[in-house]
């Protein structure tokens, strides 16, 4: 099959988050089962300093009024996946993220920016002679793709099949009504069976209701979004499409996480050589000022930290983690008040708590290694990929059972037989407390060893899910939906 991947980041070039590692693993495990996949992707600063001047761009024209657009084919670096670049430089060409300013504010054009990157691959898509390739198949990510069904219903001919996937309900995608206009849709389109959500235009609601089929990155969380709890109050919408919605597990890449060959970590291991993993504990305390002890146990965290994440509870077992001799280690950035918690923690007990603001990609993979435990104690999480490295490094995972966290950790005291980490249901600070007290139990016990060898047996790769995607696209060429 031909596949166009539509995806706002894409690891290595841009990524604020696991969408990335998808957008870049599953084209990837699509291409080994025969497919062609092609990834289309912004052409932000960065992202065109690094693919710039390979192929002759195939230019666009000015879609939007905006500002001219072209496509650069490229390929991605790594696993040489083709790529098409999108080049508008009135959109894209600024220094900051994404989505937004190096201050963390949204750019004011997002609607432009993620409306050009839908109307690139409709063009691609249904006019097909800009490139000498079509595809058979478009797969949309996120709110920011999310224009693309929408569009190849307006186009009314014939039109390769649409798929969504869901990586994260919270983020809608919503601008103001009077913007619909600027992003080439008609105002019918405002409505509750349209794009209309809360009084606002999303990008979001369009993938949800305009694609053939709809998919997102776990069982659990496909039921989850079901439900006025998750459902963001798209609950009605998603039930009404279960039958065209499909939870499907991600991957890891298992090349880029390998501990036996990874080239961020200081030392290499393996299940049957585990000494190396010591020696990445012992520089992970040096490198961030903690007391070198090989049997204190240390928590790790990889993660944004938003509300999404649960680091409030993670703070409120500090107590606990400081009295039982543990040592946390946390990487990352987000809101303010977390950063300046953690920041705090880490001033008034250097020798247990390490806090690394910032992106770093190398240092992640050193938490995961030199870590005993990762701690993702999300209130809600579609899929989540850091339980997922964390059990291949041999770091056993403490989670709230929800979403793609449910499906991949199983509780070992639930399931002694089976489980490789430590879950809870409840989103409070108890119900943690006594997930964490119960990894510290068996931390420094032939019981730990055993689950963690367990651990580091389960394989994640991408190959069954990729398969499952197949199956949506085939049903989804064979059955399409028709809106409008
Ligand atoms: P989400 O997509 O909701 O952020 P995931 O667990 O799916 O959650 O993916 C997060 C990805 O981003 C993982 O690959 C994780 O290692 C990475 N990541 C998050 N924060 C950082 C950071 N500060 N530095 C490096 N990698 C990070
Ligand atoms: C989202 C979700 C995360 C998921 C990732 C990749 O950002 O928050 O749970 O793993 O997308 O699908």
């Amino acid at each position: 099959m031909r596949v166009l991947m539509v995806a706002s980041e894409l690891f290595p070039l841009v990524k604020t988050g696991g969408l990335a590692d998808v957008a870049a693993a599953l084209p990837r495990a699509l291409e080994r089962r025969g497919h062609d996949v092609r990834v289309l992707v912004p052409g932000y600063r960065g992202v065109l300093e690094r693919t710039e001047g390979r192929l002759q761009p195939v230019p666009l024209g000015d879609p939007l009024g905006v500002g001219n657009a072209e496509l650069v084919p490229a390929r991605l670096p790594g696993s040489g996946t083709r790529i098409y670049v999108l080049r508008c430089p009135a959109l894209y060409d600024r220094n900051g993220g994404p989505y937004g300013d190096a201050q963390g504010m949204d750019w004011s054009d997002n609607h432009l920016r993620f409306g050009m990157l839908a109307k690139a691959a409709t063009i691609v898509a249904v006019a097909g002679a800009p490139l000498g390739w079509s595809p058979q198949v478009v797969h949309a990510h996120d709110w920011q793709a999310g224009l693309v069904p929408a569009y190849l219903q307006l186009w009314g001919g014939a039109r390769p099949a649409t798929i969504f996937t869901i990586h994260n309900l919270a983020f809608a995608g919503r601008f103001h009504p009077m913007l619909m206009a600027a992003v080439g849709l008609p105002h019918s389109l405002y409505a509750a069976h349209g794009v209309e959500l809360y009084g606002a235009m999303s990008f979001l609601k369009a993938g949800l209701y305009y694609s053939d089929r709809l998919t997102t990155v776990s069982p659990t969380y496909a039921r989850e979004i079901q439900t006025a709890e998750y459902g963001e109050g798209l609950q009605g919408l998603l039930s009404a499409r279960a039958p065209h919605l499909h939870g499907i597990i991600n991957g890891i890449d298992e090349d880029v996480w390998d501990p036996a060959r990874d080239a961020a970590l200081p030392a290499t291991y393996d299940r049957a050589h585990l000494e190396g993993k010591v020696k990445i504990k012992l520089a992970l305390q040096r490198e961030l000022g903690l007391r070198q002890d090989p049997r204190a146990p240390i928590f790790g965290m990889v993660s944004r930290l938003t509300g999404q994440k649960g680091v409030d509870l993670i703070l409120g077992n500090m107590r606990l983690l400081l009295q039982s001799g543990a040592q946390l280690v946390v990487l990352g950035s987000g809101a303010g008040g977390y950063e300046l918690a953690l920041g705090e923690a880490a001033r008034q007990h250097p020798q247990q708590v390490g806090y690394r603001r910032g992106y770093d990609e190398p240092l992640s993979h050193r938490i995961m290694a030199g870590s005993d435990f990762i701690l993702v104690p999300s209130r809600f999480e579609p899929c989540g990929l850091t339980q997922l490295y964390a059990q291949r490094y041999g770091a056993l995972p403490i989670v709230r059972e929800t979403g793609g966290l449910a499906d991949t950790v199983l509780d070992s005291w639930a399931y002694p037989m089976h489980g490789t980490g430590f879950s809870f249901r409840d989103a409070t600070n108890w119900a943690m407390g006594n997930a964490m007290w119960r990894g510290l139990q068996a931390w420094g016990t032939p019981r730990y060893a055993e689950l963690q060898q367990r651990a580091m047996r389960r394989s994640f790769g991408w190959d069954p899910s990729a398969a499952a995607y197949e199956q949506v696209y085939l049903d989804a060429l064979m059955e399409p939906i028709r809106k409008l």
